[in-house]
């Protein structure tokens, strides 16, 4: 794939390393590629960030079939700049595009894009604690067309925002709210990919909960109301009684994100030997864990918060307290170890990191 390359001609300021927040600022810089049927993807380019001409009878207005991706780039302490695990993004791009009938993209060609944009923004990857640069791949439907079929063309665009914590309270333990009334995903639905759809759903469910005084919901499955799934757009996870616990992730089907954070974390636990169990965990199970004194540390997992440490899941009229509001001592384990790879102050023996520049 030829990328072309046209430089903004001014820049914008880069903000401010404590300013940052999660996802207010753009580099000056996009990169964009198209697709026609017939045509294949063709015609990939770096460009000058700036607003998208689309048709207003465009696809993604009107039928949602649009995607993305998340993942960063990380400045180390000597200066370069790297990212992790971007052909987990590349390949999970592909099953969110198969299952809304968007033609795949080479998986090199999207880490090519995503180094390359990378690269031409490297000044914008910021260099203090805690922050990088976060990095949106998506695609978008750009047919004209109101008849409620796959579009016959496409955009896949990048763009890149320097960023900080994505919770302002960063990982201080947040309260979460068990939600039973409305649901995220359901089988045979769209739980497993990353479309917007999914997170337009999850708005108002979050939007109450805050109202209430809580960070994020902990969403359970759509037949039951009984199993746990994910905790706002974050896999989580359960330490019970010395055992790790997790909601099952399929990249082919089912109801919860395959995350790239929750996979690693998976590796990791198992390389420390802790029994990891992916399956059904029913919230009932472990509001008495918690009632038991078993229930040892949860948190949620995810490219943009890392990890996200519980103090406390209200469920119906019952609240379960993990580890009297602290964080736990596993849960600061797997936070240390992961942004100590991805920010290249420990060794990488699994290979996880990329090296852009
Ligand atoms: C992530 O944790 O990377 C997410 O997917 C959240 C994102 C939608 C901001």
């Amino acid at each position: 794939m030829e990328i072309t390359i046209t430089r903004a001609t001014s820049q914008k300021p880069i903000p401010e390393s404590s300013t940052l927040g999660f996802g207010r600022y753009f580099t000056d810089h996009m990169f964009i590629m198209d697709y026609e049927e017939g045509n294949g993807w063709h015609n990939a380019r770096i460009v000058p960030y700036a607003p998208l001409m689309l048709d207003p009878a465009a696809a993604v207005f009107h039928y949602a079939q649009e995607c993305f991706e998340g993942l960063k780039a990380y400045r180390t302490d000597a200066g370069r700049v790297q990212l992790f695990r971007p052909d987990c993004n590349a390949r999970r791009l592909n099953c969110t595009h198969r299952r809304l009938c968007i033609p795949e993209l080479p998986e090199d060609d999207f880490l090519h894009a995503v180094k390359a944009l990378v690269e031409v923004e490297q000044a914008w990857v910021p260099g203090a604690e805690g922050t990088s640069l976060y990095i949106r791949p998506f695609t978008i439907a750009t047919m004209a067309r109101l008849g409620v079929h796959a579009s016959s063309s496409y955009q896949f665009l990048i763009i890149c925002s320097p960023s900080g914590a994505y919770y302002a309270a960063g990982l201080e333990p947040i309260k979460i709210y068990v939600e039973d009334t409305y649901v995220r995903a359901c089988p045979g639905g769209t739980g497993y990919i990353k479309c917007g759809g999914n997170y337009a759903v999850s708005l108002l469910a979050a939007q109450k909960a805050e109202a209430d005084g809580y960070s994020q919901v902990l969403w359970l499955d759509s037949q039951e109301r009984k199993y746990v799934e994910e905790v706002g757009a974050m896999n989580i996870f359960f330490k019970v009684d010395g055992k790790v616990y997790t909601a099952k992730a399929d990249d082919n089907d089912g109801t919860v994100l395959p995350g790239v954070t929750r996979r690693s974390i998976i590796e990791l636990l198992k390389d420390w030997d802790y029994e990891v169990i992916e399956g059904r965990l029913a919230i009932g199970d472990i509001m008495q864990a918690a009632e038991d004194g078993l229930l040892e540390e949860v948190f949620g997992s995810g490219t943009a918060a890392v990890i996200s440490p519980i103090k406390q899941l209200d469920y119906r009229n019952q609240s379960a307290f993990i580890n009297q509001g602290q964080i736990g001592p596993l849960t600061q384990k797997l936070y240390d170890t992961l942004t100590g790879i991805q920010w290249g102050r420990l060794p990488d023996p699994k290979g996880w990191t990329v090296p852009v520049c």
